[in-house]
């Protein structure tokens, strides 16, 4: 027995919550959990917006069944293929027959490489960019959204209703509890960090292709949001999307300096808390200090696609970046950030190389101001180094 919610007379939420996942697409903590939302739309035909993931998979049934009470399904639409919405595909077309599959041409083909079953094409049917689908009451309007988050994705709009099945978009890391619809919660407070975690680590390297579906978007009268992951939008939509505008244009939301720091005695780690206390006393508000070998990438990926500017801070390891620098620059280097303004501090008790090679990775972003002022300390800060760290503060500054 479940409680499954009710978002109109004639649309549900079918989705469900995994507190249990210790890391999404087995990378990313989400110490908040993950939803997994579906939508089951009861019109003169039943149409079902996407499955669920594994982890849920038999809530999720149970759930879509219950609220079925014994119809048929005529239509699932298939937003995304990413199995932690498709996983429950197979098991929907066994278990409803006569349903059809409604999604793009390269959803489609997804669908063969991930399942076996038979007669999948007879039971589709492709769709296209302004292709509609009428329901009964509801017209349906697809709407294709590439690379949000892979090739395959189209979102649904809801003509009748001005509904926008937004796939992926919009969505966030975290269970829902209880609460279903973002103006119910303290969102800025509780949620808006795992929003932009989410979107920065999931979506983030695609923002010319989200900058594409926000431009499709502006075109539409946009009532009520339902994204695939975390709670709906009803209301203060035009707040979220500028969030979206923001993080797809690789624009700060504020400014201020993430300090990322590999330190293993503790030597640099000195050297970033001085320069953030210099910061600090030069008036700079929103410094965020983070411990790569402490703090996953996913958080500081979301910060620094938050603050306009950006200082790594690593010893030289082995004649190059400690470990966890290193993979973060290429984590952020990967999400394609750009439009900040960055600096390096090196560390080296015999031959400092880290700045050298840190630099090569920041070149090899797009439109990133490197500030040619780089601290370097011989094992641990001296005057001479305090100086230079005091010349860092005042570059920064002058570039804030
Ligand atoms: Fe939530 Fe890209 O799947």
């Amino acid at each position: 027995m479940n409680y499954v919610r009710k978002i109109r007379e004639d649309l549900y939420w079918v989705g469900a919550s995994d507190r249990r996942i210790a890391l999404f697409e087995n990378a990313y903590p989400v110490p908040a959990g993950m939803a997994y939302n579906s939508y089951l739309l009861l019109d003169e035909k039943t149409v079902l917006f996407d499955t669920a993931d594994r982890a849920v998979s038999e809530q999720y049934q149970e759930n879509v069944a219950a609220i079925l009470a014994g119809r048929k399904l005529d239509y699932l639409v298939v937003h995304h293929m990413e199995p932690d919405h498709c996983w429950a595909i197979g098991e929907m077309m066994r278990n409803y027959p006569e349903m059809k599959i409604v999604c793009t041409a390269a959803a489609l083909k997804m669908i063969g490489q991930f399942f076996e079953i038979e007669n999948v094409k007879e039971r589709t049917m492709t769709v296209a960019e302004g292709d509609t689908l009428n329901t009964g009451n509801h017209q349906l309007t697809f709407v294709t959204a590439p690379m949000v988050h892979w090739p395959e994705v189209m979102v649904t709009y809801d003509v009748t209703t001005k509904t926008l099945f937004s796939a992926d978009a919009f969505g966030s890391f975290g269970a829902i509890n209880g609460n279903l619809y973002a103006d119910e919660v303290n969102y800025e407070k509780d949620w808006l960090d795992d929003a932009r975690r989410y979107y920065t680590n999931i979506v983030g390297k695609y923002g010319v292709q989200v900058q594409a579906l926000l431009k499709k978007a502006a075109g539409l009268e946009i009532e009520l949001v339902c994204p695939l992951h975390g709670l709906l939008w009803r209301e203060n939509i035009g707040w979220f999307v500028e969030k979206y505008q923001k993080w797809s244009s690789y624009t700060p939301e504020e400014k201020g300096v993430v300090i990322a720091y590999a330190s293993i005695y503790g030597n640099t780690e000195n050297a970033a808390n001085i320069l953030a206390g210099m910061l600090a006393d030069k008036g700079v508000r929103n410094i965020r200090v983070f411990d790569v070998s402490a703090t996953h990438d996913s958080y500081i990926l979301s910060e620094a696609f938050r603050l306009s500017h950006l200082v790594f801070a690593s010893v030289t390891y082995n004649n190059g970046i400690f470990t966890n620098m290193e993979n973060l620059l290429h984590h952020i280097a990967a999400h394609n950030l750009q439009n900040r303004t960055v600096a390096l501090i090196q560390n080296g008790s015999w031959a400092p190389t880290s700045g050298k090679q840190m630099k090569e990775i920041v070149e090899s972003m797009k439109n990133m101001t490197l500030l040619e002022n780089m601290p370097t300390l011989k094992s641990s800060v001296k005057q001479e180094q305090l100086e230079e760290l005091q010349a860092l503060a005042d570059a920064i500054v002058a570039t804030m």
